[in-house]
Order: C-alpha cells, then structure tokens, then sequence
C-alpha cells in the first residue's frame, strides 16, 4: 500500500498535462468484447488498477489479455467458465458488467453481487430489471445473480426510471445479440456509452440513437471481435483543472473533448476564472483572481458530474465565502468532508448538500483517501495547506488517475509516493 507526501505548492500550479483514456470507458468496452468469438482490439487504454482487476475477471472466464503500452487485446475463444466471483467482484463493482454479455451470447452465467462502496450501497436493481425485460431470467443466491435464458434473448423494451450508466451499459450489451428490436428509453447520456456504442456497432451490432436518450437495438444472430479508441477521462481533465483554480495558477489540459467537460468549465467560469477552449484542450486561469463561492447540483450529463464532486469541494473551500454543493446522483457521496475539515476546512453536511464556508487557513497533516475522487481533492487541498501533507490509502487514487506523480511534477507540484505497511482494505 501507498501514501503520499504532498507540499504546499510554493506557487501556483502552471503548465499543460496530457489527459489519458477514460477507465469508465474501458471498462464497459472490455466486458462488451466478451459478446464476440476472436480479438478485440482497444487503444488509448490507461494503465490503471482497474484495467488490471477487469483483465483478471475476463480470464477467469476464460479469455486471454494482452498488449503493450496503452492498448489491449482480449482474445474471448476460451471463454467458458461462466462466472464472476466475489473476490473479484468486490474490488471493483464495474466487474458486474460482464453479467448482459454472458447471459445474451451463453445463455447462463453466474455473477457475484457487487459489494457496496466507500460511500454507501450501489444497488443493482435496474441491471437485473433491464435484463428481465430483454427476457432473461434472473435469480438471487447467496449473493450471486444467476441470469438464464432459453436460446437467445427474446428482447423487450425497457424505461430506465433513472438514469443510470451501469445499468444502460449491461442491458445494452445484453440486447445486441437480442431477437428483434428492443428499445431503451432514459438511457443515459455519459460520453461512455457513446463510446460503447462506437465499439459495439463496430461488432456489427445495429444501434441507432447514440447521443439519445432512446436506444433502439435491431438484435443480431452473432457479433464479430471490434475494435475501440478511448475517448478521453473527462475526470481526470477537470480534476487537473481544479488544481489550476484552487492554486491560482493556469493548467492546459490536451487530448481532451471540450464538449464532455462543457459543465465543469462553466463551474470554473462562474467562479470567476478565465476559460479558453480549442478542439482537444482546455485551459483554466486563474492567475492572480479573486474567485467567487458558487452554488453547484450534481446531475446525470450533461449535468455537473457526481465524479467532480470532491474536486470541486476542494477548491471551494479556497474561495472566500459561501459555496454549495448538492449532489443529487449520490446523497451520501461525502466521506471527504471529515478529512477536508482535518485540514482546516469549514465545511456543513446538511443531506445531500454540503456548505462550504471558503477562505480558511488549511494546515497540512496526515488525512486518508476513502475513494477515488475523493484522495484526489485531498491532493489537491493539500497542496494549499501550511507544510506537508500525508494522503494515505493511495490506491485508490491509483484506480483512476494514471502516472499522478509525474503529471503533477510536469506542473510544478511535488506529491511523493512512499510504501506504507497499511493492508489495502479492498474498499
Ligand atoms: C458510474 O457508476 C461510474 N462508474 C461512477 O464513477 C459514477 O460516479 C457514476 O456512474 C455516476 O456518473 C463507472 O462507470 C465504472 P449509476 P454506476 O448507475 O454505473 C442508482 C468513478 O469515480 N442506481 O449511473 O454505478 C445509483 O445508486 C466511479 O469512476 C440504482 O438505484 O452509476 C446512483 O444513485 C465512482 N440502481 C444512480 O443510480 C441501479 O441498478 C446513478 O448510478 C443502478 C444505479
């Protein structure tokens, strides 16, 4: 296990980070290549944990993984073993995604029940709704999902009663190889499913209403292996942004699409910051502004996303005033509040919306990542608290954020990774 030690940044963070391929895309894409029989082919591929554990998943099923340097291959000609085991699944709950390709191309299939998270239970419900309205037949035990049908899925419709990425991943995958048509409505929107929905027609798979809300899937008899280019980490972007606005500085961020992070650059307009935008970057300066408290909701995209959250909460409590931050995808998303406050934050939960009374005085000290984004807004208020910071629990920034170190070094901060005798808690 790693922690890091973080200075304080002796002057603002400037310069440009190149943004690696979004982990959320991947993921959806590397269980969608178990729908065809052959060699799948994904650029763009971040080195991540998380690559790792979804790799580990798909050859316990049977399949065989390889590549070099930001690409992989999965090779699904053994794939027989039709299981996801606990072990697996619990690590990382995007595991569950292999449950619509196996239960639409074999028939049966027996996935682990995702655990709950760092910040509360992620129910499933919707995925397993979906795939019984596709047809499938689905069965809870002993906190496994058994998924059967009879030959091929018969397809069906299915309304999503809220939007939800996962859910529109597994029940699309899942209706590709579907008789018939079916139709998705309130699919969500995150550019993730885009490209999916790329990788998936590529398959030979008939998808029409990309971009919509409304998915209509003309099944097909079989898929061939595809091929897929990440689209960029729109997280990662606006994470490296934020430590442009929460230092004062200015920090370009390139190989990104402007459009997938049009919500987060508007956050940083309101606040005050100057943002300049081209075809595959976008820079935030805030070099010598007094920036303004804002008021933030989180919403499914194009809405502020839930991922920015922390980030942004970060950077408020460097504002002088009173922001607020709702966030209406996850309501109890705020297990760095009591680390933020450990450094000097003033900082009220009240439900799902945080107040942040900005301008505080941050004193470095030790503080512990609980999740993803959440490690990194502490990074980043770290860099302006008095001293030297201590973030332990780093892997779980690692699951997200690839090469860290090096792409804050490039813009003038210093983070050092130490080993730590801390067991990783599998959180
Ligand atoms: C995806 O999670 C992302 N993970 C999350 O990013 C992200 O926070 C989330 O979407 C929201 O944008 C991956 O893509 C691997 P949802 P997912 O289904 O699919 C509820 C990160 O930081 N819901 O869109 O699990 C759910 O509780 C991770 O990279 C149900 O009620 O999110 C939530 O309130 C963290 N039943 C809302 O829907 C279900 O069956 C949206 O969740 C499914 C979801």
């Amino acid at each position: 296990m790693y922690r890091f030690e973080v200075h304080q940044v002796e002057k603002p963070l400037e310069g440009e980070v190149e943004i690696s391929g979004a982990k959320n895309a991947v993921l959806a894409v590397m269980a969608a290549a178990l729908l065809a029989d052959g060699v799948s082919e994904i650029t763009n591929v971040p080195h991540l944990k998380d690559m790792k554990t979804m790799s580990d998943v798909l050859r316990v099923i049977g399949c065989r993984i390889s590549g070099e340097s930001h690409e992989l291959k999965i090779d699904t000609r053994g794939a027989d073993h039709l299981e996801a085991p606990y072990e697996l699944v619990k690590t990382m709950r995007a595991s569950f995604y292999v449950l619509g390709p196996l239960v639409a191309r074999f028939g049966r299939c027996r996935v682990s029940l995702p655990g709950g998270c760092a910040w509360g239970p992620r129910p499933v419900d919707l995925h397993l709704k979906g795939l019984e309205a596709l047809g499938a037949k689905i069965t809870l035990t002993r906190g496994y999902v058994e998924a059967t049908c009879e030959g091929r899925l018969p397809g069906g419709n299915f309304n999503f009663p809220i939007s939800s990425v996962g859910a529109t991943v597994n029940v699309l995958m899942a209706a590709t190889l579907a008789k018939g048509t079916s139709v998705l409505q309130n699919a969500a929107l995150e550019p993730e499913i885009d490209n999916l929905v790329d990788f998936l027609n590529s398959m030979g798979a008939k998808i029409q209403g990309r971009g919509t809300r409304t998915l209509t899937v003309q099944g097909v008899e079989a898929l061939r292996p595809g091929k897929c280019y990440t689209i960029p980490d729109r997280i990662e972007a606006g994470t490296f942004l934020c430590a442009a606005a929460i230092t004062r500085g200015c920090i370009k961020v390139t190989k990104v699409f402007p459009e997938h992070i049009a919500s987060t650059l508007d956050a940083f307009r309101d606040m005050g910051c100057k943002v300049d935008v081209g075809n595959d970057w976008a820079q935030v300066d805030a070099r010598g502004m007094e920036l303004k408290p804002i008021n933030v909701t989180t919403l499914p995209y194009p809405g502020y996303p839930t991922d920015m959250q922390a980030p942004l909460m970060a950077t408020l409590v460097s504002i002088p005033g009173n922001s607020t931050i709702q966030d209406t995808v996850y309501n109890d998303r705020f297990k760095h509040v009591a680390e933020l406050q450990r450094l000097g934050a003033d900082i009220q939960v009240n439900g799902n919306t945080a107040i942040i009374k900005g301008g505080t005085k941050l004193e470095g000290t030790e503080i512990m990542g609980s999740d993803l984004r959440a490690t990194a807004a502490l990074v980043l208020a770290a860099f302006i608290s008095e001293g030297e910071s201590t973030v332990s629990r780093v892997y779980h920034l690692d699951r997200g954020y690839e090469d860290f170190e090096n792409k804050v070094a490039k813009i003038g901060g210093v983070v050092i990774r130490h080993s730590d005798d801390e067991e990783d808690d599998n959180l």
